[in-house]
């Protein structure tokens, strides 16, 4: 496809979107036509299947089967209505996570099967793979931290925010294997440096790849 597809994935608070916005106008400053989504969300469907798996009073009783669904449904609705059509047009498209977020959280943090989830995977987003992913890496207990001084809005953590920091690890971890496994791809960005450097650092990886 023409354009050039972008993800960043990492842990909670590890800056994803605040990095997200910095990058998106740092590439319109450079003329580039940028669209950003995030997941799940975005879509007419894909919000109201975020409000269905991070907020809604239902959520409490999700079996993890069902919650891989319900992401991967996201994504399916994502993909189709809007970033095939945006790559074919020759944008750039930055998604504030994708399929990476999947493999880790249901797969190695819920402990779901992941052959099951790369096919899954693989069905929903087709020949849609990202040309570079910043994986932004942060201490588990450095996240931590941010998130207790972070101000939130009413309403306090989503479902996903209150798992055990054993989950978290376990995320981190499975971040780093796939970074190590797809090194093209997947780059590796210090989250604890400060937000100049961090931008920095993902402009290096990024700026290669404009033609
Ligand atoms: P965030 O986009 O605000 O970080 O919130 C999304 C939450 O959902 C976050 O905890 C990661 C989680 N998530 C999954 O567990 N699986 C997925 O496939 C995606 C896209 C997100």
């Amino acid at each position: 496809m023409p354009g050039l597809f972008i993800t960043f994935e990492g842990g909670e608070a590890s800056g994803k979107s605040t990095q997200v916005k910095r990058l998106e106008r740092r590439l319109e400053r450079c003329g580039r036509q940028v669209l950003t989504v995030r997941e799940p969300g975005f879509t007419e469907v894909g919000s109201a299947i975020r409000r269905l798996l991070l907020y809604a009073k239902e959520g409490s009783s999700m079996r993890n089967e069902t919650e891989l669904l319900l992401f991967a449904a996201g994504r399916a609705q994502l993909v189709g209505e809007v970033l095939r059509p945006a790559l074919e047009r020759g944008l750039v498209v930055i998604s504030d996570r994708f399929y990476d977020s999947t493999t880790v959280y249901q797969g190695i943090g819920r402990g779901l099967d992941l052959t099951f989830i790369k096919l899954l995977n693989e069905f929903v987003v087709g020949t849609c793979i990202p040309d570079r992913t910043l994986l932004l890496d942060l201490d588990v207990e450095a996240s931590r931290m941010r998130r207790i001084r972070r101000v939130r809005p009413v309403g306090g953590e989503d479902r996903m925010e209150r798992l055990s920091q054993d989950f978290f690890e376990r995320v981190r971890r499975g971040y780093l294997d796939i970074a190590r496994t797809e090194p093209g791809r997947v780059k590796v960005i210090d989250a604890s440096k400060t937000e100049d450097e961090v931008e920095e650092a993902i402009w290096k990886e990024v700026d290669g790849l404009l033609v």
